[in-house]
């Protein structure tokens, strides 16, 4: 198969593209004939500070395509079926194998470009809201990083639970691109005082819950935002740099600091059960994800650039086709 591949960690010029030998398919394995690669943020984040556990490595966790075959114990797929794949690497090639509780239906109706890009960003952003941060109707939530695909997941989904939605992003222009998906206030964390906006903005009171997606000295900013006892949730460092919390900061604002792993959560009846009602949601066309852009998978290097550099607005697609 045609597949992207690299062999130490790196920017995205490590990644290089070529022939590797097809996966196996396991008892438990469904695989996946590949049309699209939704790029996500932590295929970045691998590629620059994971060591890869096995070379030469594939990276990607999530693309959506055709079943091709299934191991002789998998119950729920069958060839031709249309799915959505995860795991922990290999969605950067032609054939993409993953355990069949990993593997989600595409109902019919979905667009397969919409597809490729639920699981990840919208459970993240799901759990980070409801399971683990029990969000109320009418609270102040701050998402850093919301024109980001789980950013941008997670200013629908509050918004249509009832928070007051504020983002920021690093323009105004990309700000109000932000709006009809359900952003009440925007913040260009470029420009301005995130903390003294977000005390402006809640009359004082303090952001309720916050979903940090980008870590990073940014950090320091919206633990002035968060009101006392507030929730904040460690997502991501989009920024590539991993702040860490003090002791005393956490004392100080009496904050609960959770963290969040999508992926632990993945093979769980649960998240099965949430994602289809995603996906159910966006055929009624009342969830959407955009898309920034399209690339070929023998462009991987420039896909990756423009993710990493192009400021996109939500989801970059790779293309594949045998
Ligand atoms: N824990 C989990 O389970 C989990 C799951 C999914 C993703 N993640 C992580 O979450 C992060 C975001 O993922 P994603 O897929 O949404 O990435 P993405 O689509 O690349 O978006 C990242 C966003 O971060 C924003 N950003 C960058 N620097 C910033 C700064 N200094 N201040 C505020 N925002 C900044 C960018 O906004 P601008 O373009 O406007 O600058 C961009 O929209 C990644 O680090 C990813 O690894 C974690």
């Amino acid at each position: 198969m045609k597949a992207v591949y690299y062999f130490e960690n790196g920017g995205p010029e490590v990644m290089q593209y070529g022939d590797l030998p097809d996966p196996e398919v396991g008892p438990k394995t469904v695989l996946i004939a590949v049309e699209w690669v939704s790029i996500e943020g932590g295929d970045l984040l691998n590629r620059l500070v994971t060591p890869p556990p096995e070379t030469p490595f594939v990276p990607g966790y999530q693309a959506a395509g055709t079943v091709l075959a299934v191991g002789s114990e998998v119950t729920r797929f069958k060839e031709g079926d249309k799915v959505i794949g995860f795991d922990w690497h290999g969605s950067h090639a032609e054939l993409f194998a993953v355990p069949e509780h990993y593997t989600y239906p595409v109902p019919e109706g979905l667009d397969m470009r919409q597809a490729a890009t639920i699981p990840v960003p919208f459970g993240t952003a799901h759990d980070s809201l409801f399971q683990f941060g029990q969000m109320q109707p009418g609270e102040f939530v701050l998402v850093q990083g919301a024109a980001g695909g789980v950013g941008l997941a997670a200013v629908q989904l509050a918004s249509q639970a009832g928070a007051v939605v504020i983002g920021t992003a690093s323009s105004r222009k990309r700000l109000e691109r932000i709006v009809p998906f359900g952003l009440h206030h925007g913040i260009d964390y470029r420009t301005e005082d995130i903390a003294a906006r977000c005390k402006e903005i809640t009359g004082g009171k303090g952001i309720d819950l916050i979903l940090d997606l980008a870590g990073g000295q940014g950090k320091n900013a919206l633990i002035g935002a968060i009101r006392p006892h507030g929730r904040y949730a460690v997502i991501g460092a989009a920024t590539g740099s991993l702040p860490s919390f003090g002791f005393f900061e956490l004392i100080r604002k009496a904050m609960h600091v959770y963290g969040i792993s999508f992926g632990r959560e993945m093979h769980t009846e649960r998240a099965h059960a949430l994602l289809a009602d995603i996906a159910r949601r966006m055929v009624e066309g009342n969830l959407q994800m955009p898309i920034d852009a399209e690339f070929d998978l023998s462009d991987a290097v420039a896909a990756h650039r423009h993710v990493a550099e192009g400021h996109p607005f939500g989801r970059v697609l790779m293309k594949v086709g045998r």
